[in-house]
Parts: C-alpha cells; structure tokens; sequence
C-alpha cells in the first residue's frame, strides 16, 4: 500500500468485489431456448429504408464538416456507417439483461469538429518495461485514479469511458437514418475506432495529472517478454490497474495463448511462445495479404450488424482470443470484463491490450508493405467522443491515419515473428490422408464433434488470381454465446497438431455480445502457400477437419474457390 498512498490512493474507490473469483471451469452456454430467430430489422416497404434515407440528414449530421477542404462535396456517393449518437438506448449484455451504458447524451449543437496537429510525439513502450512503484508507474495510477474518482457523471470517469466501449459495441446506437444497430466491432471500422478511443482515453489521462507527455503502454503479447499479463497490472488487488475479473489460472507467469479456446490447459512455456510467434506470422502476413484481410471488410450505411465473418484478420486472432484468455466467465452464462464486448474496457489492461492492437496497424503499413483503405465510405465515417476537457468531438477515419499527428508513435521493439513462420509437421512417413466424405454427403451439420471433409480444388481457367481461398460458408451461431472452432488442413492427427504447424490454419471465434441475433456468416482461409509448402500443390483434392471448442455452431457447407471469383 506504500506506493499507493504516494500517489495519493483515494479511499472512496472501490476496485472491484474481492469476493469474486469462478469456483469451476467455465462451461458453455448451450441455451437453445428459443428457435432460430433471425435478427429482423430490415425495413419494411414504405418505411425509411438503408440507402434511401435522406443524404440531407447525414449532411446535417456531419455539421458541414467536410464542406470546404474537397472540391465535390465528398459525401454525395459515399454511404458510411454513421452511429445516431442523439439516441443511445440500452445495450444489451449476453445474458439479454439490458445495461444502460449511455455515456452522457451529446447535445448537436454542442459537438466540435476536431482534426489533430500535435507538435510532439510521445513514445508509447511496452507495459512489462515498466516496474510496480516506477515514476511511470506512479503516475499512471494516479491517472487512473482520478479518473475513477471523477464524478460519475462527468464523461470521463473511468466508468464512463467503459460505457463509451459497451455503448458501440452492444447495441446502444442504431446508424443514423436506418433502425439497423450500429457497431465498432467485426468490420473495416475496428481500427480506427478503437484508435480514437484510445487517442482520447490517453489525453484525459493526461489531462488529469497535467502531464502532456503521459502515453499508454502496450501490451507486447507479440514477443516472448510480454506474453503474459504485464505485472503493472497484476500487482495487489487494491491496485487501480487491478482486475478481479480475470480468468485466476491465467495470471502470471501463464504465457498468453493467441488462439486459446476454453478448456486449454496451459502448455509448456517455450511451446506456447513458439505456437504464438507463429501465430502472429500467420495472420498478420499469411493471411493479410489485403486490405480486407487485415482491417477487415466493408460496413455501410444500411448493412446488418457485421459479424465475425466480417473481421479482420487480427481483430479474430489474437484480438478476440486475449480478450477470453485474460477474462472469466461468471456463472455459466455471463462472461465478464475482458471475456465479453459490454464489460471489457472495465479492465485497464484492456487499453494496453488495444494499444498492442494498434501497435499491429503500425506495423502492417509500415514493415509489411500494407496500405490504408482508399474507399470513402472508409475514410469518412465520423465517430464524437468526450475530449480531456469533456466536450463532444467529432473525428473521423481519414485523420487517424498518421499516429504522429496524433501525437504519438510505438517505441520500435524486436518483432520476433517477422521470420518465424509455421513449418509442416514432421512425420516418421509420408502420410496417408484418412477418406473422408464430400461437402454434399456433410452438410449442413451442428458442429458437435470433428469432422473430415475432402474438398475439391477448383480448375483453373483463364487469367484473374490464382490465389485458393477456402471457405467455409453458413456458419450460424447466437452471437451471444462463445463460439470457437479450429480448422486444419490436410492433417491425419489434429491431436498432435500444434499452432507452429502449417497443417493449423486458424480458428473461428466469437466474443459473446448482446441481443438474441443468429449470425449466418462464413470464414475464409488463404492457402495457396500453404498447400504449396505442404507439397500438396497438384493435389486435386484437400482434407480438411473442423474440431469445435465450444457450443456447437451450425455450418452449411465448405468450397475452394479462387480469390475474387
Ligand atoms: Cu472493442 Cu477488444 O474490443
């Protein structure tokens, strides 16, 4: 407590119910309470329908910000996603209660634009270079501290600041002109809006112990010395950047595992490190290839809520599986802070865990010849958030894109996973692939135990990408369960599989959000590098196994398709 009561440790916080810690394991929420019931807010004939509301009320919306600086009026075919910040309505955690996480109602007329110009810029570093009872320290938890001795009505107490996350993120907003929810999560809009998030969560931070030169430090759950919860965060229960609503078998020294399913047991610490680095290699190279598959793909005005289909890369793994790995499950139902969408940003790693997540977008553009979004419909999705002062701002995509006029950059650390790619799985010999029936013979089916699939490859004809996309297609699932299931490829014995194996392609996963809403989505895995570094290159076949690690999903069907067809 000594270090504490140095920063001044205020006594009328309370860090969260000690008493709290999961007795049992988690188990999976197999409600089937209710049928299929399709989420259904598609408007009806004669009713303001997506892409014919009102270009005007969007104009309005904007403030006339985009008015002067382009020469035709931007919007005029463009059809962003806007979130109607007037009316934030209740969320809606996993279990259907609802929540009222509305941070304080924006009032238009209040709103400023705002586009960034800092002059300096801080250096982000990792969390575990940091010591409990350091300078830094120090004054980060004086920081968090105070904000979560602000009064609870001012928009950037800490409480607050997790509302702004569970209000984007679990239904408090519908998109502005269409009755459609809107959400930051499973689409295009990820990065750049939990880059904004952060911008502003740092300035109050800030802003309230008058430090202009405070940065938030990142969870380096990409190299060796950072994957584990980093030990600021860990300290004594009393700490601010203290938890309780984490998962007691993943505190340190347990290494993070980026693609964990509940009920993984942890494994050696050297295995685990290497399965992670080839993880990271995987999807942040294997498999983003594009835009696409790194930020994720499009959401505009007028579409369903994305789904995880709809992700990117990096938001699925590692993003989703630290998110379970570090949080816990409360009862069998209600997954809590870090393991749900509503609660997560509750917990103060969540801020290093996202500033490692935007640590990644750095790394993308800049070391793997990655490149930002040119659509419109991208750059031009405003969001408003409460600045340091707690006023309204509005911001947009297009002036996020350079982290140095945001005033900061990441401190440039060893990325040991630039050249640690996954190898194929030794074997004593050649193996023979297990027979196994076609698409047509298996689905649809409920993912309630392994299954073998033998899929055809497609003939190639003509010009156009080569490039071999699998797809598995159909996958229905209630969004606010966990879901998760692994695939493999062309692999006789899953079981002695690891990540660090090219035979692993990837998993699919789900953090449990609000609203009863049956997702229908697909996943899409490239591999035609990997199919030529199994050898398989002239196979005209490939055998692909899908193991469930959770509730059971529904899958219709799996095909190989070339890229773009
Ligand atoms: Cu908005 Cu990691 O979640």
């Amino acid at each position: 407590m000594a270090s504490l009561s140095a920063v001044g440790y205020a006594t009328n916080y309370i860090p969260c119910s000690t008493s709290f810690f999961p007795k049992k394991p988690p188990q999976f929420n197999n409600r089937r309470r209710n049928p299929v019931v399709k989420f259904t807010c598609k408007a009806k004939n004669g009713e303001t329908s997506p892409g014919k509301f009102d270009r005007r009320d969007v104009l309005l919306g904007l403030g006339g910000l985009y008015g002067t600086s382009l020469a035709a009026n931007p919007m005029a075919l463009a059809n962003p996603v806007l979130p109607d910040y007037k009316n934030c309505i209740d969320a809606t955690q996993p279990n259907e209660t609802s929540i009222n996480c509305c941070p304080p109602p924006v009032d238009p007329s209040r709103v400023k634009d705002f586009v960034p110009s800092a002059t300096t810029v801080n250096t982000r570093k990792p969390a575990h270079s940091f010591e409990v009872g350091s300078d830094y320290y120090k004054k980060y938890t004086s920081a968090i501290i105070k904000m979560k001795n602000l009064s609870p009505s001012d928009p950037r107490n800490f409480r607050q600041q997790a509302n702004v996350h569970c209000a984007n993120c679990d239904g408090g907003y519908t998109q502005l002109g269409n009755p459609k929810l809107f959400s930051v999560h499973n689409s295009w809009l990820f990065f750049p809006w939990h880059r904004w998030y952060l911008y502003f969560f740092e300035k109050i931070c800030q802003n309230l112990i008058d430090d202009d030169t405070f940065t938030l430090p990142f969870w380096n759950w990409d190299a060796p010395e950072g994957m584990q919860i980093p030990s600021i965060y860990n300290s004594e229960l009393t700490s601010p950047l203290y938890d309780c609503f984490r998962n007691p078998d993943h505190l340190p020294p347990t290494v993070t595992n980026l693609d964990w399913s509940y009920g993984d047991k942890p494994v050696d610490p050297n295995i685990q490190i290497e399965n992670n680095l080839s993880i990271m290699h995987t999807q942040m190279i294997t498999q983003s290839k594009t835009p696409f598959d790194f930020f994720g793909k499009a959401y505009r005005a007028g579409d369903d809520t994305p789904t995880i289909g709809i992700a990117g890369q990096i938001e699925q793994t590692p993003h989703n599986h630290v998110h379970s790995w570090t949080g816990t499950i409360s009862d069998q139902t209600n997954p809590i802070d870090l393991g749900a969408l509503y609660s997560s940003a509750r917990d103060p790693v969540f801020y290093a865990h996202h500033s490692n997540v935007d640590r990644m977008w750095t790394i993308w553009l800049n070391k793997l010849g990655g490149s930002n979004f040119t659509d419109r419909d991208w750059l031009f999705t405003n969001f408003i958030f409460y600045n340091e002062e707690a006023k309204p701002v509005r911001v947009s995509t297009k002036d996020c894109l350079d982290t140095t006029k945001l005033g900061y950059k990441y401190e440039d650390v060893p990325i040991p996973w630039l050249d640690v790619s996954a190898k194929p799985k030794p074997r004593a010999k050649a193996k023979t692939l297990p027979s196994a029936p076609g698409p047509a013979q298996v689905f649809p089916i409920t993912l309630d135990k392994p299954i073998n699939v033998i899929v055809k490859r497609p003939k190639k004809s003509g010009t156009g990408s080569s490039e071999e996309i699998l797809v598995i297609e159909g996958i229905e699932y209630d969004e606010r369960n966990y879901v998760k299931f692994n695939v493999y490829i062309n692999e006789d014995d899953v079981n002695a599989c690891r990540p660090n194996n090219t035979e692993f392609l990837g998993s699919f996963s789900n953090l449990p959000h609000g609203h009863q809403m049956i997702a229908n989505t697909s996943k899409t895995f490239r591999i035609s590098q990997v199919l030529e570094e199994l050898g398989a290159r002239d196979y005209d076949k490939v055998l692909v196994t899908l193991i469930p690690k959770s509730n059971p999903v529904k899958i219709n069907g799996i095909k190989i398709e070339f890229e773009n067809s």
